[in-house]
């Protein structure tokens, strides 16, 4: 008798984001999962949109893994290993410039509220800022830096840390100032304004994505970014930025921000950074730690600066170099922008495609003035790539943007698939927004009381 692991499943596991269709896999191998009644799928999410981003169950990081498990799995937190001063040997190399000195733990929210705190205590300052739009983790303070409502609204009060709030963004597609050419100066300003009128001098740090991958892939200017960069410098308030799903070869360069030229003062990650293995790092500057810092508990972790991690992050970083991967996201990027693009000529119910690299998002509209979210056809179109043997995720406020970002390994014949399913997903997306359509022009039946 096979075991029923559905029903144990609904038992004993506490799920989150659960959905009917939800499935139990087995076994993972580059782009590829296997369910448990061995039916293949072509992951286009790398995991939760980083963790694969080496491919599923890639043989060197394992390999890492199980070695530093069986040599060190742990160290007192009072202590230290050779693989952690490794990898940030490492990191530091490659990072932007000036950022040399890297704290570790075991996921982006946790680095991002350990970077938070960082900048609290090194700034002598408690309030933060984020965009709207923002994703930073869900942690109970991580979610008060989270600018989707949505994420928070479930929170008594959707109350959230006291010092931290948001700003408008420079979203370019649906810019929440208002469209214009040149919207991206009232974001700038608005910072600016937050500063000198919302803020009694007490703001430690700004906060952000370079692409806002959760909200939908919200992307701004490339003079907004450089806006916001003088204007923290101008004001002492430190960068931070998370680039726990844009890093690390993902938009094509090693860091999403060296696309823009952007100069953080603490730089996030996490995801693709463990190849599978828990991890989450922020990288700082030298010359921002006071000389007590780090002997003080201004932070402290179990499973802080451990090896294991350090050993998986180390095997991720020489993939990354030898497959060198920013140029295969660089080239596949370009052939599925392309692709989709193609698609938007022949389907009108793609309202925008937006990069960099191979971190795409398809944003379905019901119609092209109003941009308005094609919610339900998407969440459909769900199921219907899930039975194509097509794993993917649909995001943003109205769960209406396709996010591709398959693993940079993804063999030729597999990212071709991929595509022609999503071609096949958007011809079905278009079908259901035309048929809500037709419903909803439809002359009610006679009789029916108003
Ligand atoms: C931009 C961004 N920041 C922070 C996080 C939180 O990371 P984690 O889920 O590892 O805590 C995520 C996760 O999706 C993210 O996309």
């Amino acid at each position: 008798m096979t075991t029923d692991y559905r029903s144990l499943s609904n038992d004993y596991v506490l799920h989150a984001v659960k959905k009917e269709k939800s499935l139990i896999f087995d076994r993972g191998e580059g782009s590829r999962l296997w369910d448990l009644d061995g039916k293949m799928y072509l992951d286009t999410m790398s995991g939760s949109a980083g963790p694969a981003m080496v491919g599923h169950a890639h043989p060197a990081v394992a390999e890492a893994v199980a070695r530093q498990m069986a040599k060190l799995p742990s160290t007192n937190i009072l202590h230290e290993s050779v693989p952690v001063i490794e990898f940030c040997r490492r990191l530091a190399a490659i990072t932007p410039h000036g950022l040399t000195k890297t704290f570790i733990c075991t996921g982006g929210g946790e680095a991002v509220e350990a970077a938070i705190k960082f900048a609290i205590r090194v700034t002598g300052r408690v309030e933060v800022i984020s965009l709207t739009g923002a994703y930073h983790g869900m942690s109970l303070a991580t979610m008060g830096l989270t600018g989707m409502p949505a994420m928070r609204s479930w929170l008594p009060g959707a109350i959230r840390w006291p010092a931290f709030r948001q700003i408008p963004s420079a979203d370019s597609y649906r810019p929440p100032l208002g469209e214009g050419p040149e919207n991206w100066r009232a974001a700038v300003h608005a910072l600016e304004a937050d500063l000198d009128g919302a803020s009694s001098g007490q703001v430690a740090a700004f906060l952000m994505e370079i692409v806002q991958g959760p909200n939908g892939h919200s992307l701004f200017p490339a003079e907004y970014y450089r806006g916001i960069q003088r204007v923290c410098r101008e004001r002492g308030v430190l960068l931070i930025v998370d680039e726990i799903q844009t890093g690390l070869a993902r938009c094509g360069a090693t860091w999403a921000s060296d696309l823009f030229d952007v100069r953080p003062d603490i730089l996030v990650a996490g995801k693709a950074l463990g190849g599978g293995f828990p991890i989450g790092t922020f990288t700082t500057r030298k010359d921002l730690i006071p000389d007590t810092l780090e002997s003080e508990a201004w932070h402290m972790l179990t499973f802080m600066n451990q090896p294991v991690a350090a050993a998986a992050g180390l095997a991720v970083l020489d993939i990354v170099e030898k497959e060198n991967l920013a140029e295969r996201a660089r080239v596949l990027g370009a052939e599925a922008t392309e692709w989709f693009r193609q698609l938007a000529r022949r389907y009108e119910v793609i309202g925008d495609v937006r990069g960099p690299g191979l971190f795409i998002g398809v944003d379905f509209v019901e119609d092209r003035e109003t941009k308005g979210p094609a919610t339900t056809a998407c969440r459909k179109a769900w199921e219907y790539a899930l039975d194509h043997g097509l794993i993917t995720q649909f995001g943003g406020i109205g769960a209406n943007v396709l996010k591709f970002k398959p693993p940079l390994t993804t063999p030729e014949a597999d990212f071709k698939q991929m595509l022609e399913i999503c071609s096949d997903t958007v011809a079905f997306i278009q079908q259901e927004v035309d048929r809500q359509k037709v419903k909803r022009a439809a002359p009610e039946p006679a009789g029916v009381a108003r």
